[in-house]
């Protein structure tokens, strides 16, 4: 290429792009261009461009099999919620959707409805709670035999993943939904928490002024024949964290009050000890 100036630079670029795949040539031809702009804007120094490079390259370095770091960087520059509105662009009246996270387990353990999905000891220290709603389609009709997905953290913020004191799984479990649509079980209120930030994402964070937590919150996934696939948390409300989510993932239809029930007779019914927190949550799917 001849002629090159810092003003042509960018068209010539773009000029070389010649992908077969129209969406390819499209997605290159619009990074070229706005990586350059960014460039262009900011002028780094070539100590800042090194700098940025190393981060990238410590980031890769930091990933596993068990471990995204670049989700995590895509999720703390709200790029993953900005992605999950654009893909789920839902019919008025369906639930909202919001980020999957690094924590979901592809196979869950199958629950009978009422089961208590917390096996360790959460279950001494924490908030006894009572998690129960429908699977309904747009109409209002329920759906029978819905897969609902279900992970969260401890009462102390960890995950079974994180934590060698929990047991390998625990705190997640798959449901079904009866004849009525409904689904409960017994769990653990869960806590807000931070996201791993012993990486260069956490270093990004902190050199940036800002706190890695997260709002306590419970993660759905729910899934049925003729319906698209739902991915979904819902929130404690009154949580300090959930106006400044570090992930940017909080709708507000999807805040819960967790209601205090002291009734000896409920407590006897679900299988508690004592009084116990209650939510009630519905999901209403979107057609395929
Ligand atoms: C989570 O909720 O599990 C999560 C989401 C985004 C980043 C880290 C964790
Ligand atoms: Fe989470």
């Amino acid at each position: 290429m001849r002629g090159l100036t810092e003003s042509n630079l960018t068209d010539a670029v773009v000029s070389q792009v010649k992908a077969d795949n129209p969406r390819l040539q499209q997605l290159m031809e619009s990074f070229i261009r706005h990586l350059h702009s960014f460039v262009r804007e900011v002028e780094p120094t070539e100590a800042e461009w090194w700098a940025a490079i190393q981060f990238l390259t410590k980031t890769g370095h930091t990933c596993t099999d068990e471990r995204q770091e670049f989700i995590l960087f895509s999720d703390m520059l709200g790029v993953t919620s900005l992605v999950d509105f654009i893909n789920h662009r839902f019919s008025e009246g369906v639930t909202e959707t919001t980020v999957t996270g690094p924590f979901h387990r592809v196979s869950n353990i199958e629950y009978e409805n009422g089961a208590n999905i917390a096996n360790g000891p959460e279950w001494e220290r924490g908030e006894h709670t009572l998690v129960r709603g429908r699977v309904l389609d747009l109409t209002g009709q329920p759906i029978a035999g819905a897969k609902v997905d279900i992970w969260q953290s401890d009462d102390l913020g960890f995950y079974d993943v994180q934590d060698g004191e929990q047991p390998e799984i625990n705190l997640r479990g798959l449901f079904t939904t009866d004849e009525n649509g409904a689904y409960w079980f017994r769990t653990v209120k869960p806590s807000s928490y931070p996201v791993p930030t012993d990486g260069p994402v956490g270093k990004m964070l902190e050199a940036i002024g800002r706190h890695p937590m997260r709002p306590a919150h419970i993660h759905c996934m729910v899934a049925a024949p003729g319906f698209k696939r739902l991915v979904t948390h819902v929130y404690v409300e009154g949580d300090e964290y959930l106006a400044s989510d570090s992930a940017f993932a909080v709708k507000e239809s999807l805040v819960v009050d967790f209601v205090k029930n002291g009734s000896a007779e409920d407590a006897a019914r679900y299988g508690f000890p004592g009084p116990f927190y209650e939510i009630e949550f519905d999901f209403v799917m979107q057609p395929a």
